[in-house]
């Protein structure tokens, strides 16, 4: 079995964490707790990135040293860690003398190949972004393509190194290997970058301008780029030139988790980085969405950015890490809510979930003296639950393996629906009253190995919350995957514990009308007691369910026929700040372009699907009556995409 080595990006030591990097630690966190439960040597590497122009101008803002002010960051990255449960095998700062030798090493190899050479740059620097870009990256005239803020215009000498020199072969390299960047439409957005003739990296900063970085081992007067520097990290932490058997162990089977803003830096920069170190790439750069707030991106100056540990406080850390991994499509940028989180976590954890739980266990405990009860014989209505919950064992590790967490996820609580729809079918509670005790052990039997075999599979996601309810049935947390495959493993007779509420609902207390002179006062949350969930008449949804569906406007900027096909047409749509594409079924309805300038509605929390072969991002809503269809648009034209319907 291969190893699995998993890293998040280093995070930079300028600012304190905010949800951004918690969602992929935490990603990374729950992939590998994962592998290991399936029984995979596994290894979780995160860390800090503490150098270049943006540590040191936080330094120099506050009057203190750029180290000071890592060291004083870097403990802000590590107590989140621990108190959001992420346990990395290891944590690696760029300052440690172990990355900055492999670094000058990395250097001095190169140069000696002549990949690295000196001369002039006349180029555009965006200091947040810490990157070059030539005349025609820039937009408007002076504008970052990347964060759209100004950049500067330096003329100065450097060193290159040669990336131009793998154009072809990367080209080629992303083409044969599909599963080295995803989603597949983040390699087009790569191989689309690489249309342009690609130029050599600039990987000095001279030290008269930035002196914090690390020195080229041959020219004192420069310090490296600090991606140059960063992007080593990934192999200097694992022993590339220190320890050659270690190094082997875990590359090239490693798996970068990035956010999408640094896509080029990982799958062009890097693997070239590595080609001409003489390394394989790594096997899969997965790129994820953005958390917005709501529908605007987070930043500092809009004052709305999510801080991780007051979520946690609020809700509890398990809740905060189900709701992100579920929450966000693999791929696709994702708002951040707090009525959003509220909703997701009474629906899917303190009704499903934890009613579940609640009803299983505490009618065992009350009918079968706390014990496992023995099941009489099972009916076709508990093998078809049991199997489904099998299967969704077997769906959750194929998810993980195709790194896609949240479509596992979205599986499991179908199941957990499914018991709870076979209690109300097979209503123990009657059969109690009634003294159907054989028929009332099999029933609950089969309910409580739900639990055991959901509890288990979510043991990743929510390792303390999950641990807790195995323990009330008898089930160790160091569970592997292959122990939850093996059905009927709950023995009968064993001591059965009650259970608190998992997940007590949270009730969102209005306010009282405020005196009309005083701003209106927030909306107070409080957690209460559950609630018996409401009824839902058969046929009908709940509100909860009807918000899981993210309706939102898109405008389509672009579109073609799929070739070979009568139906399908390929759209490219402009969500907010987000591009997709969609492949929709109106080829017979509408000409491509007719519908270029439309704004049009989506289902935007669609899990991505291919139609023949060709990824689509999302399904646009359409009426049809009989040999007709028409498209739901919104009659504003300058209306924005991106904006939520519902
Ligand atoms: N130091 C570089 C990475 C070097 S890796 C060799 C860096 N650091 S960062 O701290 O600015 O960002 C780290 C990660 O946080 C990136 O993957 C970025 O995409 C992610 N996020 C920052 N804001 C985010 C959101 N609002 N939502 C999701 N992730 C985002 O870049």
């Amino acid at each position: 079995m291969n190893p699995f080595y998993i890293t998040t990006p280093i995070y930079y030591v300028n600012d304190k964490p905010h949800i951004g990097h918690s969602y992929t630690t935490i990603l990374g966190d729950v992939l590998s707790r994962y592998h290991r439960m399936m029984e995979e040597d596994t290894w979780f590497l995160t860390g800090t990135d503490e150098h270049g122009q943006k540590v040191q101008k936080a330094a120099d803002e506050k009057g203190i040293s750029p180290i000071q002010q890592c060291d004083e960051t870097v403990v802000r990255y590590k107590e989140l860690w621990t108190r959001l449960g992420i346990k990395n095998d290891d944590f690696i700062r760029t300052t440690q003398e172990r990355h900055t030798k492999i670094v000058q090493k990395i250097l001095q190899d190169l140069y000696d190949r002549d990949l690295i050479y000196k001369a002039e740059y006349n180029g555009h620097y965006c200091v947040p972004c810490e990157r070059f870009f030539t005349e025609k990256d820039l937009v408007d005239g002076n504008l970052c393509p990347d964060c759209k803020r100004p950049t500067n215009t330096i003329v100065e000498s450097n060193y290159f190194f040669r990336m131009s020199k793998y154009q072809e072969w990367l080209i080629d390299y992303i083409q044969t290997h599909p599963d080295f960047i995803k989603p597949a439409f983040r390699a087009n957005e790569t191989l689309g970058f690489l249309k342009k003739p690609l130029e050599d990296l600039c990987i000095s900063r001279p030290k008269a301008r930035l002196s914090w970085g690390i020195e080229l081992p041959f020219d004192k007067d420069y310090v490296c780029y600090v991606w140059f520097d960063a992007l080593i990290n990934y192999i200097s932490a694992i022993g590339y030139g220190t320890n050659e058997e270690n190094f082997r162990k875990w590359w090239p089977e490693c798996h970068h988790l990035i956010g999408k803003d640094i896509l080029t830096t990982h799958t062009v920069y890097w693997p070239t980085m590595l080609k001409a170190i003489g390394i394989e790439p790594p096997k899969t750069i997965l790129a994820h969405g953005w958390w917005l707030s709501g529908r605007d991106k987070m930043s500092k100056s809009a004052g709305n950015v999510v801080n991780p540990m007051d979520m946690s406080d609020k809700y509890g850390v398990d809740a905060f890490r189900y709701y992100l991994l579920a929450e966000m499509t693999l791929g696709q940028d994702s708002g951040f809510t707090e009525e959003s989180f509220i909703n997701r976590y009474n629906s899917d954890l303190a009704n499903d979930l934890g009613n579940l739980a609640n009803r299983a266990i505490k009618m065992t405990v009350r009918n079968f003296d706390s014990k496992i009860p023995k099941p009489a014989k099972f009916e076709e209505l508990d093998m078809v639950l049991l199997n489904k919950a099998n299967l969704t064992v077997k769906t959750m590790g194929n998810a993980i393996r195709s790194l896609q967490p949240d479509k596992g996820l979205a599986e499991v609580m179908n199941v957990v629906r499914a018991t709870n729809r076979y209690m109300e079918q097979t209503a123990p509670w009657t059969l109690a009253k009634e003294g159907n005790l054989d028929r009332l052990a099999t029933v609950l039997y089969t309910a409580i190995e739900v639990l055991r075999m959901v509890g288990g599979v979510l043991l990743p996601v929510m390792p303390d919350k999950m641990k807790d309810l195995l323990a009330c049935i008898g089930v160790s947390d160091d569970c592997t995957f292959a122990d939850l495959e093996s059905g009927g493993n709950s023995t009968p007779g064993t001591p059965i514990k009650d259970i608190d509420a998992l997940f007590p609902r949270i009730v969102v207390e209005k306010a009282e009308a405020a005196p009309a002179a005083e701003k209106p006062k927030k909306q107070e949350k409080s957690v209460k007691e559950k609630k018996p969930a409401p009824v839902i008449p058969e046929g009908c949804i709940s509100i909860e369910d009807f918000f899981k569906t993210e309706l939102r406007t898109a405008k389509v900027i672009a579109a073609e026929p799929v070739p070979n096909t009568e139906k399908l047409l390929k759209l490219q749509v402009q969500v907010g700040e987000e591009q997709r594409q969609i492949v929709a079924g109106i080829a017979l309805f509408y000409k491509p372009e007719d519908l270029i300038g439309k704004l049009v509605v989506i289902v935007a929390n669609l899990a991505p699907a291919k139609l023949r072969g060709i990824e689509s991002n999302g399904m646009l809503l359409a009426a049809s009556a009989g040999d007709s269809l028409k498209l739901v648009t919104v009659d504003a034209p300058d209306f924005p995409s991106g904006a939520k319907i519902g």
